[in-house]
């Protein structure tokens, strides 16, 4: 008979499950001790006198004193509120003739759950994160149940943290089945309601913006600026595996337009910054292989002024210092401990060899233009001095 033996031990625990469920339950409804009763605003509420004979009149009191609503049922144990509003809300209690307290009941007021405004983030490949928020107030103690399926599997929850906090995660969530169906279901006293949302993953995966911008002159370079960032600090830390690309928008301070570069790293260098100006520069980043995925919001905006030679006499850089005077010629001057990419080294360098280049031939071809100018007017005035000594010749040769 092992049955028999085991049954008390089982219903004991069940005994203290049961008492555990119904203990929180109570909790999340009610935390004192007089009976408590939740009614819908702007409907018709019925209180009722419990352990009294039927039929035997009572006295109601609301919050101490006499209840001054009209009662259509003035002879019975029942109190019916008419269209309740707020005002009716507090703690009720029934008395007998002789003024002996029966009940007391605590009457809250509000209304049932109504569609909540749910969104939902998906920072980077590894986390779906949904908020939400009530539509309707609903007045009324709230818990919500938060759960999501993806192609009509069994749904599974979505982790809320904080019981507090209306926010829930999916974790790892599955890239390749990119349609997420999100369930928050609130709960009160009144009632359920629960709002389902779609999530495309790929069309919904927004990384936060890049971190850290810092932006740095370059020495000897008075049209250069070195820009470098981190990753967001929610992306992945292997960027080989889930690479961003970024996008690096800078202009002078003043202008209106933004000038852009596109880089696969996390750095760049500005090649053709206006010498001597304060620019501002901002960086966004967007997942490099789903093109339809979302660009991040801007970065905190930095500003750094390019290098200018300090040997040049002041007459040529003090206008350009009058426009802004408040800040200083480098801007920010903010060390970053990470050392530049190797491969941003070479690409650096590549693009300041591929201008060189450029301004050598851009040198040569006007130089040669000058010379052949040159030697094409000297030619004919070569010739002209020749035509000319000839004729003098052959006036000074002629007989007189
Ligand atoms: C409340 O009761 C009054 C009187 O009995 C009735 O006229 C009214 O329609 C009721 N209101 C609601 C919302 O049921
Ligand atoms: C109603 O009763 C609860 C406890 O039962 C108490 O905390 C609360 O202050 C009371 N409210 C009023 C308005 O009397
Ligand atoms: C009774 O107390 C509740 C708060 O507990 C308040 O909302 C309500 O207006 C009070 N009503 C009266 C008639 O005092
Ligand atoms: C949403 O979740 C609630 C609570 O778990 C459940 O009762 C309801 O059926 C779900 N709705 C859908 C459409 O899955």
């Amino acid at each position: 008979m092992p049955g028999l033996v085991s049954c008390p031990g089982g219903l004991i625990v069940i005994g203290i499950l049961t008492l555990f469920f119904v203990h929180i339950n109570s909790e999340i409804w009610s935390n004192e001790v007089s009976d408590i009763q939740f009614g819908s605003l702007g409907s018709n509420v019925t209180l009722i006198c419990g352990g009294v004979q039927h039929g035997s009149l009572v006295h109601w009191r609301q919050n101490g004193s006499s209840v001054r609503f009209r009662q259509p049922h003035t002879s019975s144990s029942t109190l019916v509120l008419l269209n309740t509003t707020h005002s009716m809300e507090g703690n009720y209690s029934c008395h007998n003739q002789r003024g002996v307290l029966l009940q007391t009941i605590r009457l809250r007021l509000g209304y049932p759950p109504g569609y909540l405004g749910v969104s939902c983030q998906v920072p980077n490949h590894f986390k779906i994160q949904c908020s939400w928020t009530q539509r309707v107030t609903t007045y009324l103690p709230t818990k919500y149940i938060a759960s999501y399926s993806m192609n009509d599997e069994r749904p599974q929850p979505c982790e809320q943290e904080l019981i507090d906090v209306n926010k829930c995660t999916i974790s790892n969530p599955e890239f390749w089945k990119p349609k997420y169906l999100v369930n928050i279901t609130e709960v009160n006293p009144l009632g359920s309601n629960s709002t389902i949302t779609f999530v495309d993953l790929a069309k919904t995966l927004k990384p936060d913006a890049p971190d850290a911008v810092t932006c740095v002159e370059v020495n000897g370079k008075p049209t250069q600026l070195l820009v470098q960032w981190d990753l967001p600090k929610s992306w992945p830390a292997n960027p080989a595996a889930f690479p961003l690309k970024f996008e690096v928008q800078y202009r002078p301070v003043g202008s209106n337009l933004w000038s852009k570069l596109e880089t696969e790293i996390t750095g760049a260098m500005i090649m053709d910054a206006l010498v001597g100006h304060l620019h501002h520069i901002r960086v966004r980043a967007q997942d490099a292989f789903i093109n339809h995925s979302q660009w991040s919001e801007w970065s905190q905006v930095v500003q750094a002024r390019p290098w200018s030679d300090p040997s040049l006499n002041t007459e040529e850089t003090t206008e350009e210092f009058y426009e802004s005077p408040i800040f200083p010629s480098t801007f920010p001057v903010k060390a970053t401990e990470k050392s530049p990419d190797s491969s941003f080294d070479e690409n650096g360098s590549m693009s300041l060899l591929i201008a060189l280049g450029l301004f050598a031939a851009v040198m040569v071809a006007v130089v040669s233009a000058i010379t052949i100018l040159l030697w094409v007017r000297n030619r004919r005035r070569d010739n002209v001095t020749k035509q000319e000594l000839t004729s003098m010749v052959k006036m000074k040769s002629l007989p007189i």
